[in-house]
């Protein structure tokens, strides 16, 4: 099989970052290139041309995206425009020159009042502007390209950029007391991890393209998320527990759970936002793919331990 080139936009941010890391490990099939926004700017026509003009991708991933999801209530036109019109201008990109696009997408296009976890034909309805923006994404990116693959996920952390674990780190060495949302239920991602699902379904759309029309090619709405769901409190909880273990903080704050109601925030969040993700399971294999954000966590502190 001969090599392919695999691009990944969105280069600074936690996901982007994690390609770099995971990719240091392993056999390798494919070369990957990743770009920030200083060189492949997925809002303007022109950097995305040269982009994908210079390096000829096989496959592109788009990790690239506005994640200030309280900022995004007053910013929505800037929310807007980077997650829900700029994807659709990609893909139309991707669509001329033959180049198969993955687009990374989010768990708050849906309310959360479903009881159960969401299946990934189950409705939408996004609570948020920025939940609003990515279902937008989504759906220019399903028009332009209608062979894209869709990745939800969600509740994205890691040992790079800003996030949940790196908050409590922070605020576990400020503080003796914390209060925790405790009725918010969802699946914390280990960045690497997705970055890790978002390679094998690259490498599957390269090899389903070399096998010229064998395989049907996978495409459309796929959910990664980690497992077991847990409410923030609980993910919490799990932080500090290994933080001492590893000798990261010497003492974990007393936690308090307290209700969604009693930590106001600008944009409404899904009171329930499991996925189903019985699509990639039967795609990639359940035992191909790792989930557990506890072991996300350990690799999360271990790495963090050794920047120090
Ligand atoms: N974080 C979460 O909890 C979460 C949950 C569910 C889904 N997701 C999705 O997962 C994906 C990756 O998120 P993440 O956590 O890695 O986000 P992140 O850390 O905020 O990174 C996003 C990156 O996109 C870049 N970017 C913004 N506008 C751009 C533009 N016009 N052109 C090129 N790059 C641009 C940002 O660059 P600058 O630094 O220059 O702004 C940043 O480096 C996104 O699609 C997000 O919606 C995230």
């Amino acid at each position: 099989m001969s090599r392919t080139l695999i691009l990944v936009t969105g280069a600074q941010g936690q996901l982007g970052q994690s390609f770099q890391w995971i990719h240091k490990f392993g056999p390798k099939s494919s070369d990957l290139i990743l770009l920030g926004r200083d060189k492949l700017d997925i809002t303007q026509t022109d950097s995305i041309a040269r982009a994908l003009d210079q390096y000829k991708p096989t496959v592109l991933i788009n990790a690239a995206a506005y994640t200030a999801v309280d900022k995004a209530e007053s910013e929505p036109e800037t929310a807007h425009l980077i997650n829900g019109i700029a994807p659709g201008i990609l893909a139309a990109a991707c669509a001329e020159r033959g180049i198969a696009l993955i687009h990374v997408s989010t768990d708050y296009v849906f309310d959360g009042l479903a009881s159960q976890p969401y299946a990934e034909d189950a409705p939408t309805c996004p609570a948020s502007v920025y939940g609003q923006s990515k279902l937008a994404g989504e759906q220019a990116v399903l028009t332009a390209l209608p062979s894209s693959i869709i990745l939800r996920t969600s509740w994205v952390f890691s040992q790079f950029g800003n996030n949940f674990l790196k908050t409590m780190l922070r605020l576990g060495r400020e503080r003796t007391e914390l209060s925790i949302v405790d009725d918010q239920i969802g699946g914390p991602s280990y960045a690497p991890h997705i970055a890790q699902v978002l390679l094998q379904l690259a490498e599957r759309l390269c090899e389903s393209k070399q096998d010229t029309g064998k395989q049907q090619s996978p495409s459309g709405v796929y959910h990664f998320a980690g497992q077991p769901s847990v409410s923030w409190y609980g993910f919490a909880q799990e932080i500090f527990d290994q933080a001492v273990k590893l000798d990261l903080l010497a003492q974990a704050p007393t936690l308090t759970a307290i209700s969604t109601n009693q930590y106001p925030t600008p944009a409404k969040r899904p009171a329930q936002s499991s996925l189903q993700q019985g699509r990639l399971d039967a795609l990639l294999g359940a035992q191909a793919i790792e989930r557990d954000w506890r072991r996300g966590i350990k690799q999360s502190l271990l790495a963090l331990k050794q920047m120090r």
